[in-house]
């Protein structure tokens, strides 16, 4: 069964207010960009393809307007609302008929991947048919996200939401692969003390059964939050300095979709007309006059 993939793009944004109060935080530029270009560019090198995106009843009908049906990037893509921030895990209660049983992945809309080895990273976890894979990267701020321990044989110790005294430097990144039982485990959790249906407690069912594989993310690999105004900033000056040192996009759907053989020629073109006179446009002017390599 093929691997599915969810897109979680709701919440209140708050923490980025005034941006944030007519405009969904997932669709704010970095850079050249909508924010939601870079998780779904990350489940697309994942080799994932049907894809639905959850959001919130005020802001789901944006993302259809600025996505649809997902055709001009190969994708097959459908949407489900929130009606109110419960928690993450809940993605997998408002996906259960879409999951329909299928191993999938859930990224967070605001998160942002990017470097050397992902691919294959990624594709591993796609490939892996029972439990779950999740990711653990270095960070110098622990604490603002959940943490995973080891022992010395790197075996996981323990795992903790938001943890006051982090046991360790390694946070972990939001996005996760599970198998089918997703949400059967979403619909046995229990609100944390805040509230939330936490993905904490969805990977610590994973792992009390011993099917919770967590893989590192080395430092070659860059892993940026979106969560302040600084934060925002710091992402989108990262996008614009490799993409003009590179000539090369970070996230570029088109770009990904035509290597791969998800879109031809024709519909790189109906892309390029939509995308008016902008330097976007260019790219994509460009991807046709270069030799295509499927990856
Ligand atoms: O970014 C990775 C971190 O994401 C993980 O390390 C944490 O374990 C995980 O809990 C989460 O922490 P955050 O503090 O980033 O979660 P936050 O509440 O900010 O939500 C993350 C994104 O998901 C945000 O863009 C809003 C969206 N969201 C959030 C909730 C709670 C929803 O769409 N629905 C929700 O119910």
């Amino acid at each position: 069964m093929e691997r599915c993939g969810i897109v979680l793009a709701g919440g209140t944004g708050s923490r980025l207010y005034p941006v944030t109060i007519a405009l969904s935080k997932q669709l704010l530029p970095i850079h050249d960009k909508p924010m939601i270009y870079y998780p779904l560019s990350v489940l697309m090198l994942a080799n994932i393809r049907e894809i639905l995106l959850i959001s919130t009843p005020h802001d789901i009908g944006l993302f259809e307007r600025l996505l649809g049906d997902g055709s001009q990037f190969g994708l097959f893509i459908s949407y489900a609302v929130q009606p109110y921030p419960r928690g993450l895990a809940e993605a997998y209660k408002i996906g259960e008929k879409f999951v329909q049983g299928r191993p999938s992945c859930l990224i967070l809309g605001d998160n942002l991947l990017y470097g050397h080895s992902l691919s294959a990273t990624l594709n591993k976890a796609t490939q892996k048919k029972q439990g779950a894979t999740i990711f653990g990267y270095h960070v110098s701020n622990p604490s603002a996200y959940g943490v995973v321990e080891f022992d010395r044989s790197m075996r996981v110790i323990s795992i903790e939401e938001k943890p006051l005294k982090p046991k360790s430097s390694y946070a972990i990144p939001g996005i996760y692969f599970y198998d089918g039982r997703a949400p059967s485990f979403a619909h046995q959790l229990k609100p944390s003390a805040r509230g939330e249906l936490e993905i904490t407690d969805l990977n610590k069912k994973y792992w009390e059964e011993g099917s919770l594989d967590v893989e590192l993310l080395g430092r070659g690999i860059a892993w940026l939050d979106t969560g302040t105004h600084d934060l925002l900033y710091d992402a989108s000056l990262f996008v614009k300095t490799i993409e003009q040192r590179q000539g090369l996009k970070i996230g570029c759907l088109e770009e990904i979709a035509y290597h791969k053989g998800w879109i031809g020629e024709e519909q790189l073109q109906s892309q390029i007309k939509k995308m008016g006179n902008s330097s976007y446009a260019n790219y994509l002017r460009h991807l046709l006059e270069t030799p295509r390599t499927f990856v």
